[in-house]
């Protein structure tokens, strides 16, 4: 974390985001595994500032239950009636620190870094002007507000798109929605914000043109990273700002050490931690708090959600792994299903189609083929055939199966849990199993095979010599 400034900061979350056409708030759409706003909060929380407030009005009870505990502050816009009027929801917040540099930042720009910040409030500072607010150089200009320069350089105004004049239109540096503002010139300039604008709103916008009325003085300084300022209206523009937060954690990644084959299809959430050696290829997503060791190799098409993936393990093609461990030198895959609170042991294996459910599988066991186990302790070097099916459930309540350390679980078992299998023992194939096994004993729970020599060719005479009893010349 960066030395903390003497600043705090508002974000702007309060807006519907009629432009998404969805019934989620925008700010809530998920961006690489976490919320829109997660990715500004983060940015925001890295440069140190006290206290931060987030205005929340659309869904706003949804917006707080998902930030909740993060060390934020919250007040509400109701309705919510533009940025400008936003802010001034967060006025008696803002009055309590009138020395504090304020932040505003747009809820909606998910690429902003926190040395962008930084380096936002140092050129604040070093430039004594009431406001200072970050801009880029777009080739199209879009649907951003532009930033109207004096002869000096100074900032005379943001005019939004829709009320640009044709000439005014043609300015490619815009607003980026993120500000540096003195505290009391503020608070005085949102006093006086009235809604006189195309869109009958309440512009932040509008409070650097009330600053210059009253006197003082507004900067603007560019930001080299174009792609930070992407404000994210739409879906399409969500896309693309995932494409570029992902394209940025694939890089830090792969400077770091890490291998990742295709950087284009490779997914990796903002807590995601992945150590040099390790290796992704195509199509991996990794999500939450997932951990990959050096020397693991994950993929192709593989999601993995909160887990742990310990060194030189493999996670094979096709699987899905939520909430679950899995240890050194393990293998896991192909089409390999892991649920939560599951741990696969050192050298483990979970072969195709087998799913595990609140299991720790020891070291050195398998379940190569088409398993179902479920709230199951499995000892280590046990082998699980295929087909074995941990009956964990009766219809009411879910019940442990242990199965012992060098068990062996013969093909197309069913294990009706509570169910205790012994040390070394041997379940015989195809059995059902409901009673305890001792350690080293050999169960068989299947019915005995009947062989009847000759019965196929019985059959058929006896089939025969019916249909000449039947007589008559007809015929089907
Ligand atoms: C805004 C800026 C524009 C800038 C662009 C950068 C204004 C008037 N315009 O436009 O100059 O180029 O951002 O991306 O500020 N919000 C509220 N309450 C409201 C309205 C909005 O909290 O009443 C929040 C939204 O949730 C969003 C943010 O403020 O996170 C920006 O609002 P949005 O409607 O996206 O503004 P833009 O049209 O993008
Ligand atoms: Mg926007």
């Amino acid at each position: 974390m960066n030395p903390p400034h003497d600043a705090q900061a508002v974000i702007l979350a309060a807006g519907k985001g009629t432009r998404m056409r969805s019934a989620r708030a925008k700010v809530l759409h998920p961006l690489l595994g976490v919320p829109l706003l997660d990715h500004v909060v983060r940015a925001v929380q890295s440069v140190g500032v006290d206290p931060i407030t987030v205005v929340v009005g659309h869904q706003a009870e949804a917006v707080e239950t998902a930030f909740r505990g993060r060390g934020l502050g919250f007040v509400r816009q109701d309705p919510p009636l533009g940025t400008g009027h936003a802010v001034q929801a967060a006025r008696e917040r803002l009055a309590v620190y009138p020395t504090r540099t304020v932040l505003v930042i747009n809820g909606d720009v998910p690429l902003l870094r926190g040395e962008t910040l930084a380096a936002l409030l140092d050129a604040h500072r070093a430039g004594g002007a009431a406001a200072t607010l970050l801009s880029v150089e777009l080739d199209d200009p879009a649907e951003y507000g532009r930033v109207v320069r004096e002869p000096d350089g100074s900032v005379r105004a943001i005019v939004e798109n829709k009320d640009a004049s044709a000439q005014e239109k043609r300015i490619r540096e815009i607003n980026a929605g993120i500000y540096a503002f003195e505290a009391r010139p503020l608070l005085e300039a949102l006093a006086r914000l009235r809604p006189q604008n195309a869109q009958g709103e309440y512009y932040v916008t509008d409070v650097v043109g009330l600053l210059r009325k009253a006197g003082h003085r507004v900067d603007a300084v560019a930001s080299a990273d174009r792609a930070e300022a992407l404000g994210v209206n739409s879906h399409a523009e969500l896309a693309a700002a995932a494409r570029i937060l992902r394209q940025r954690r694939c890089d830090a990644l792969m400077a770091a050490g890490v291998g990742i084959e295709d950087p284009d299809t490779t997914f990796v959430g903002p807590e995601v931690e992945v150590e040099a050696d390790a290796l992704l290829h195509p199509f991996t997503v990794l999500e939450g708090r997932t951990r990959v060791a050096a020397g693991a190799v994950v993929g192709p098409f593989v999601r993995v959600v909160d887990s742990e993936i310990g060194p030189g393990a493999q996670i094979l093609d096709h699987c899905l792994l939520r909430e679950c461990v899995v240890e050194e030198g393990a293998s896991v895959g192909p089409f390999a299903h892991v649920r939560p609170e599951s741990r696969i042991g050192a050298r483990a294996k979970v072969g195709n189609f087998v799913e595990l459910k609140k299991t720790h599988l020891g070291d050195g066991a398998k379940a190569p083929h088409l398993s179902y186990i479920g709230d199951a302790t499995v000892g280590p070097g046990a082998n699980i055939g295929a087909g074995t099916i941990t009956c964990n459930y009766d219809g009411v309540d879910k019940h442990p199966t242990r199965i012992g350390a060098g068990a062996f679980v013969g093909s197309d078992t069913t294990l009706v849990a509570p169910l205790t299998i012994g040390d070394g023992a041997y379940i015989a194939a195809g059995s059902a199993i409901t009673e305890d096994v001792p350690a080293g004993a050999l169960a068989l729970g299947r019915a005995r095979q009947v062989i009847k020599k000759g019965w196929v060719e019985a059959r058929r005479q006896k089939s025969e010599a019916g249909k000449g009893t039947r007589g008559g010349s007809g015929g089907a």
